[in-house]
Order: structure tokens, then sequence, then C-alpha cells
């Protein structure tokens, strides 16, 4: 039978030293939220080590947010458990529990802070390796650090065991110790149900699940050499340290797998962004949300991308701004291009420099090479559409579509009124208002007539001398 393992992310804490609008366990983070790496990262480890799981997030603090997030993202594969009065982790603990009798009965229970994200599998994999090959009842993820302010101090005492002191009731002598607590654990079950209750109150009236750690008992703080992975996020400062580490680490990742990322330092692309092989990316791009790259994409610097979809040997040239789009293989984009939602530009497309295209589908081969506004618009294969094309597609109150057909010939500085629709083949001459329908094949031309007066030029300079 398969071994069953509580998982139990604590989230219920207020984050009082964390100074910001959303609570801590949904602070941003490369594009996820703080909480989805220690959740994200069990649930995987549990997989692969086959282990049956029961997942619960215990909550409190601006719980109904929290639990709005998660049960969107993750469904059924979490429960909750409030604990009403934030008193503390050993309370969360207790409340959890209390409120899950199916916590009760699992073999093992992982416990992790919602905010110590840069924990990853391997090492969930190293602590259940260390509780499996010991004689202990738990043990705990231990790191050494130069700066321990904050964290839970391991000392040694006369037992074969340790305890753990947390900074405010640390004489000064015990804050120096640099042996920190993780705030990871892994114990078997029927240990904490049977410990738990002991731990009485500390310093701040809170229970603290650190004093489970005692002298006499069989727990065993495991060390792990690589620290920075163990920080715990009390602020925004810390924040900014925890995205710091993992752009790098998700940057690192996309190297190994052959994207070439010209300068990972000024690189920012978020953990859910996917990129094929033998593709490129320059300085000073932004990557956000699931955007999904292709094999083999040029991407030019200073770009920001936003939950798009670029797909083989498409080219991104510098400074466009792309979001919520798709872009077939093959086409060519910037620069200085800005793509907003629910553009779709076809394969082999060309959309050149100061072009911005709205709600609008480009289908193979069209270009619109320089200077044009394309919005609320459907535009057929290999249309070329010249330069300072505007669709005029709202009347103030509504949007209305313009329709190009295939193969159409749009001549420079032309603007569509929309409703309207050009066919297959039609040619529209340059510097035209077109705002009735031109059928297939038509030459459309809609511009006042040109007057011209020989010698009249001279008139009009000296004129304009006179009026100086
Ligand atoms: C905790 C540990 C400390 C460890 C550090 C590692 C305790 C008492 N201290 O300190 O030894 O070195 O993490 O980062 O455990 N929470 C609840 N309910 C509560 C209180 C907290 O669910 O009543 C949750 C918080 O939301 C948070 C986690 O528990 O996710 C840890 O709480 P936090 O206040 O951040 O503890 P630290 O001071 O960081
Ligand atoms: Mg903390």
């Amino acid at each position: 039978m398969k071994k069953t393992m509580g998982i139990v992310v604590l989230a219920a804490g207020e984050g009082k030293r964390f100074k910001a609008p959303t609570p801590k366990p949904l602070a941003p983070l490369c594009g996820r939220r703080m909480v989805d790496f220690p959740l994200s990262e069990s649930l995987s480890f549990a997989e692969k080590a086959s282990l049956q799981t029961f997942c619960t997030v215990v909550t409190g603090h601006e719980r109904e947010r929290v639990e709005a997030y998660l049960r969107e993202r993750y469904n059924k594969q979490i429960n909750f458990t409030f604990q009403k009065e934030q008193k503390g982790t050993a309370d969360a603990l207790k409340s959890y529990f209390e409120s899950h009798g199916s916590g009760q009965k699992t073999d093992l229970t992982l416990v992790l802070c919602a905010d110590t994200p840069l924990i990853r599998r391997r090492h969930l994999s190293a602590l259940y390796q260390a509780l499996a090959d010991g004689d202990h009842d738990g043990v705990v993820a231990a790191f050494r650090t130069s700066n321990p302010q904050g964290y839970g101090r391991i000392t040694s005492g006369q037992g074969p065991g340790f305890s753990i002191v947390e900074e405010d009731e640390a004489s000064d002598e015990i804050r120096k110790i640099t042996l920190v607590n993780s705030g990871l654990y892994l114990f078997k079950t029927s240990f904490l149900l049977e410990h738990l209750e002991e731990i009485g109150s500390g310093a701040k009236d809170e229970f603290y699940l650190t004093k489970i750690f005692q002298d006499h008992l069989k727990l065993k703080a495991v060390l792990f050499p690589d620290a920075h992975s163990f920080m715990g996020v009390n602020t925004l400062r810390q924040l900014g340290a925890a995205s710091h580490e993992i752009r790098r680490e998700i940057n690192q990742r996309h190297l190994e797998n052959g994207v070439l990322i010209v300068d990972e330092r000024h690189t920012s692309i978020d953990w859910e962004v996917s990129i094929g092989e033998n593709s490129v990316i320059h300085p000073h791009n932004f990557i956000y949300g699931r955007t999904k790259i292709g094999r083999s994409v040029h991407i030019g610097p200073n770009c920001t991308i936003e939950e798009c979809d670029i797909r083989d040997h498409a080219s991104i040239k510098g400074h466009c701004h792309l979001e919520k789009a798709s872009i077939a293989p093959g086409a060519a984009i910037g620069p200085f291009a800005h793509l907003r939602p629910e553009s779709h530009i076809g394969e082999g497309s060309k959309i050149g420099n100061f072009v911005e295209i709205k709600k609008a589908v480009l289908h193979r081969g069209v270009k619109v090479s320089h200077l044009s506004y394309v919005g609320d618009a459907e535009i057929g294969e290999e249309s070329n559409i010249g330069c300072g094309f505007i669709t005029c597609n709202y009347d103030g109150t509504l949007k209305h579509k313009t329709t190009i057909g295939k193969r159409a010939f749009i001549g420079s500085d032309t603007q569509t009124v929309a409703p309207v629709s050009i066919g297959d083949d039609a040619y529209i001459a340059s510097g035209s208002t077109i705002n009735r329908d031109v059928p297939k094949e038509a030459f459309a031309v809609a511009r006042s007539r040109q007057v011209t007066k020989e010698g009249m030029a001279k008139r009009f300079k000296k004129k304009k001398t006179e009026d100086v």
C-alpha cells in the first residue's frame, strides 16, 4: 500500500512585517503568487515519490482572498483549514488536525510555510530520505546564515536532540548562533498528535511549533548547504531578494535547455513562460505570465511580452509591446510595434515600426510595414497595407469592423471608416477615405481631385515675403 502524507502549508499569519496591500501568501512572485511555490513543489515531490497525499492550506488573515485564489487555481486538489485566531504556527497545525480527520490518519505530515518560496522538490526529497534512513520521529531542514536575524536558532543541549529558540525569546548569546530553522519539517503524524498538545504559549502569547523540538526527543536537524534556498520572506525587501533568486533560477533553466539569453542579469522571465530551443532573447526583455515562445524565435532588446503565443521562427525586433497576442510561425514584428489583446498575426506576416494592432486577425503573408492602426479588423492573406493606414473603428459609442480580402493592395495614407469591407484583389489608391464597400478586383479612389495652376507658386511666395 502507498504511504500517506499530509501536506500542510501554513498561510494564516497576518504578516505584520510585510507592508503591502496583498496578503503575504498572494504576493506576486515571477508571475505566480508566493504560496504557489511551496504548494506546487510539495505536490510534485509527493507525486514523484508515489505518496498518497492529503494537501491542506491553513488560512486565516484575509482568508477569503487567499482561498478564492487557490480554489480557482488548484480546484479540488487542496483542502482548507480556517485558523480563527492567529495564535502561532503550532496552533495553526492543531487547527488542521482538529478540522481534518483524514490528516490524523496519514503516516507522515509535511509542514511548509507559505513564505519560503525557494524550497524545491530536491530539498523535500532529501528531507524525506533523511527521515526514512534514520530512527527519528521528525526532521527539520536547517541552514547556516551570516545574518540569522528573524530565524529560530538551533541549539544543542544535554540530550541527543536539540531545541529551537525564536528570536524574541533568545538571549544575546543564542542570537549569535548562525544555524537556523527553515520552517520546513517532516514528522511522523503520530508523533505530532502526541506532542502538539504539550506546547505552551511563547513570548507573544503565540504557540510556536518550534517548541516541539526538545533535547530528549528523537528529532533531527538536516543541514542543507544551499542556504539561499531557505530564505523566509517576511518583508518586501526579502520579497525582492527572493524574486531575484528565482529569476536567476529561471534563466539558468532556459540556458540549460538551449535558449540563448544574451545577458541573463538583465532579462526577466516569469516562472511559467515556456521557450523552445535555439531561441535567442536579447537583454532588457520582460516576458510575463504564461507566454509560450516556440523554437528558433528571435527576440530583440527591450520588449515587453505578456501572455502571448509566439510560434517557431518568428522574429520580434526591439522595443515591442505585445499583450495577449498570437504570432504564427515565421512572422516578423517590430521594431516599436504594439500588439494589443486578440491580435492574431498570420504565418510569415510582417508588422513594421510604429504599428498598433488590436483585436484583429491578419492571415498569412499580410504586410503592415509602417505607421498604422489596425483595430477590429480581418485582413486576408497576402494583402499589402501601405504606410499610414488607419481603421476608423469607433464612432464614439460603438466599435465597428473592417474586413479586407485576400491579395488586396491598400495605398498609403488610407483610412477605412468601419463598418466597411474591401474585396479580394481590390486596389485602393493612396490617400483614400473608404466608407463604402469595395467589391473584389475593384479599384477605388476616394480623395479630392488635384488642382494645378501653372506659375501660381511665385505669387504665393511673394505674398509670404510681403507678410513678413
Ligand atoms: C518561522 C519560524 C522560525 C523559522 C522561520 C523560517 C515559528 C514560530 N518560527 O518564523 O523558527 O526560522 O519561520 O522562515 O514557527 N502562520 C500561521 N498561523 C499563525 C502564525 C503563522 O499560519 O498563527 C504561518 C504564516 O502565514 C507563515 C508561517 O506560518 O506562512 C510562518 O510564520 P511567520 O510569522 O512568517 O514566522 P517567522 O517569524 O518567519
Ligand atoms: Mg516567515
